[in-house]
């Protein structure tokens, strides 16, 4: 099970943080992966850039613009899965 944390925190949320966690869900939910991956809201991780700061399991990204998601889902997220 994979955790993907979305930040939701104000400076987040302004830059996008809902439409970045719709976009990841319906990704989650094309690719089938209910299962396997836990998506949830966090607060501030004190990283406020110019988007939005999402953590895959360990892994901080930040500057996350909604544009990106599909990319940073194929590239960061699919292949932990495929370990798991
Ligand atoms: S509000 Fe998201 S990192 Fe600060």
């Amino acid at each position: 099970m994979l955790t993907v944390q979305v930040c939701v925190g104000s400076s987040c949320f302004l830059r996008g943080s809902k439409t970045v966690i719709a976009e990841i869900k319906k990704l989650i939910s094309e690719y089938k992966l209910d299962a396997e991956i836990i998506l949830k809201g966090s607060f501030c991780h004190e990283k406020c850039t110019g988007g939005v700061t999402i953590m895959v399991g360990e892994k901080l990204f930040t500057g996350v613009c909604p544009g990106d998601v599909h990319e940073l889902f194929e590239i960061e997220i699919l292949p932990l899965i495929s370990k798991a």
